[in-house]
């Protein structure tokens, strides 16, 4: 079970045998807090099925979405790493189950494969290279072009079409760039009506070819 989650894949049988030791399963329905950014955090999450959002909110219930994580993917090194607490909160956007490592199976996993400390240096550089790419986009472009640079990150090539991978709401969207939702309705319907998207069902499919050079 361990092995099928890349982040422990290299690890030895009598290695897994020990790391098991500092884990449990834990399943929660969607729309579950899993952890809330400022408390204090002492365990790293794993992802084998399901799907959350990393997210900052303040109290007036706003929140900026920083990433949807899926299954292979692991969140809440970061308060292990510098015992600071949690930097963003994460809520189960879809049924999810994890397997969560506790401070000291990572402290074990970390002396037992030099691998997994690579993994986990790899994950932080590509999670500043994105948070890099996001500030600029914050400040340097407006909300049409915040909107379709976010569309064009997330699209993946699907049988021959370029289609944003995730299922998205209007509202996600903007949770993501930054702008009300009914700014977000607006843009993809200009979008659409120039054909540069279709949409339906929630999946949005790019014309790449009908794009223009600045898009
Ligand atoms: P931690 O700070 O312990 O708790 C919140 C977690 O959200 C954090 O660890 C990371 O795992 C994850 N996280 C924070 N910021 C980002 C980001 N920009 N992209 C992806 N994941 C993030």
């Amino acid at each position: 079970m361990l092995r099928a989650i890349p982040l422990f894949k290299d690890l030895t049988d009598e290695d897994l045998l020990v790391i098991n030791d500092h884990t449990v399963e834990k399943t929660v329905p969607k729309n579950t807090v899993v952890l809330t950014e400022g408390t204090v955090g002492d365990s790293l999450y794993a992802i084998t099925a399901g799907r959350v959002k990393v997210f900052i909110g303040d109290e007036d219930g706003r929140e900026i979405i920083l990433k949807f994580l899926g299954p292979g993917d692991f969140f809440g090194e970061m308060s292990m790493i510098d015992s600071q607490p949690r930097s963003a909160s994460v809520s189960a956007v879809e049924p999810s189950t994890f397997r969560v490592l506790s401070q000291n199976g990572f402290q074990e996993c970390l002396a037992r494969s030099p691998r997994i400390s690579s993994l986990v240096m790899q994950a932080l550089a590509r999670r500043l290279r994105e948070a890099d790419r996001k500030i600029s986009t914050l400040a340097l472009m407006d909300v049409y072009g915040r909107v379709a640079n976010t569309l064009l990150e997330l699209a993946i090539n699907h049988e021959g079409k370029l289609v944003v991978g995730e299922k998205l709401s209007q509202q996600d969207i903007a949770n993501m760039v930054g702008a009300s939702r009914e700014m977000v309705n607006r843009i993809l319907k200009d979008l659409s009506e120039r054909g540069y998207i279709t949409i339906e069902s929630k999946t949005i499919t790019i014309h790449d070819e009908k794009l223009p050079p600045s898009f």
